[in-house]
């Protein structure tokens, strides 16, 4: 068993002991009635749980799966009280995620931090003198404020951290890819539980069915929103498969170079919003390759005469300007397109610019770019493994490339990863390195 696989098996084992024994603390503080407890009632807030479940989604920027339920297994928490809404919230996640097909393990992992953030918010909801069921608005909204932030800090570090030991990367780089961006949206679906509770509290079901309609237009905008986006995302990838069929060396590689640069701009801190930037830039960087007149020098395998090589290097400023007629991309992708050619010591194209004026996204891709063209099995010479990449990377830091992301890339773990899935992947065929001065950057 793989050594990060046992650490997830632990992790996932401390949750569940933590969430059970967040269940005793919190049951012992407001025990459960049954025979005053609305079972009918509880089981709209279950079906409505479930199906919020069903209809679960992917979130787009990572491996994280999640739904809106969570607004009803606070409404529930509040409602009820912590027992009914874990048996309520943990009922519905095994249903949704078995049907779903959730691996086992995943399934305890969500239903053990699901449980142990209702049941530490309720605590402290509880706490702050929040009551069940909750009465109103002005003595609820407080407390419950502490149900919604404690259920988001903990579902978001233990999410986190799950991916982060799973996929060996940072877990500040996780948390802020995965929740920065909808961290707004979540606080406010979350103080949709409290409107549920109080509706309910005042007109029982009438008021619950109330509630239970923005919520589910609330979702279904969200879920739009997302798919907007990887549509976006995925009419790129498609115009990018569309050129690379026309050179049979490049199959793949904007992809692998956006995967790549995406990978550096975490390690280096960038902001989300900058990371998914650069990772675009790098997606489409060679788009400018497009136009008809460089299809013959695509195919061409000697080398190119001077004129072809003045046409060719136009490519990064015929890239940029085709990225720059789209709104979103105008401004920062397409600068980076435009200079992913440039090198440090300013002897790059078309600007000839050097060090940090380079912008940041350009420098990062042509660290990525690189490692794609040394990784990938050439007629001359098979792919390099990891280590003889940052040899010569560490020879032509400062000329060619940023020293600064030379070094974030050789502490990489997942950028070492992806090196040798990517060389490991292809067949390795005969034949040496090449004796001559190793073309580091391909046209
Ligand atoms: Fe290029």
């Amino acid at each position: 068993m793989p050594k990060n696989e046992i650490a997830i098996r632990f992790y996932v084992a401390g949750f569940v002991i933590l969430a059970l024994l967040s269940v005793v603390a919190a049951g012992s503080v407001v025990p459960v009635h049954l025979e005053t407890l609305p079972l009918v009632d509880v089981f709209a807030f279950f079906a409505l749980a479930l199906s919020l479940e069903l209809a679960e989604y992917r979130l787009s920027t990572g491996d994280a799966r999640g739904s809106i339920a969570f607004i009803v297994h606070m409404g529930t928490t509040v409602s009820f009280g912590p027992i009914p809404a874990v048996i309520v919230t943990a009922t519905s996640l095994v249903i949704a995620g078995t049907l779903n097909r959730r691996e086992w393990l995943k399934n305890l992992f969500n239903v053990a931090q699901t449980v142990l953030s209702l049941c530490i918010g309720f605590l402290l909801y509880y706490a702050l003198g929040g009551t069940v069921p909750a009465i109103s608005f002005d003595s609820s909204a407080a407390p419950y404020l502490a149900i919604v932030l404690t259920f988001f800090a903990i579902n978001s570090c233990a999410v986190s951290g799950a991916i982060s030991i799973s996929d060996g990367r940072r877990f500040v780089d996780v948390w802020f890819g995965n929740t920065w961006s909808l961290i707004v949206y979540d606080l406010i679906a979350g103080a949709l539980g409290l409107g549920v509770a109080i509706l309910y509290g005042e007109l029982g079901m009438k008021g619950f069915l109330a509630v239970v309609l923005p919520i589910v237009f609330l979702r279904h905008t969200y879920l739009i929103n997302l798919q907007l986006q990887s549509t976006n995302r995925e009419l790129l990838d498609l115009m990018v498969k569309a050129i690379e069929a026309r050179d049979p060396y490049t199959s793949g590689h904007s992809q692998r170079v956006s995967e790549m640069a995406r990978v550096i701009a975490q390690e280096m801190g960038l902001s989300y919003l900058d990371v998914g930037n650069v990772s675009t830039a790098a997606l489409l960087h060679d788009v400018g390759k497009i136009h008809e007149e460089f299809a013959p020098l695509l195919r061409k395998e000697d080398r190119l005469t001077e004129d072809e090589r003045i046409l060719m290097e136009s490519h990064p400023d015929r890239g940029a300007d085709l990225v720059g007629t789209i709104t979103r991309l105008r401004g920062d992708v397409e600068r980076m397109i435009r200079h992913h050619h440039e090198n440090f010591d300013g002897s790059g194209y078309p600007g000839r610019m050097a060090g940090l004026d380079i912008p940041l996204g350009s420098r990062i891709i042509m660290v990525a770019d690189t490692t794609d063209a040394m990784t990938t099995d050439r007629p001359y010479r098979n792919a390099l493994p990891f280590e003889q990449v940052v040899r010569e990377f560490d020879r032509y830091a400062g000329s060619q490339f940023d020293p600064d992301i030379v070094e974030v890339f050789k502490k990489s773990t997942v950028a070492r990863r992806l090196v040798a899935a990517r060389v490991i992947g292809q067949k390795q065929g005969p034949g040496e390195h090449p004796k001559k001065r190793l073309k580091l950057s391909e046209r």
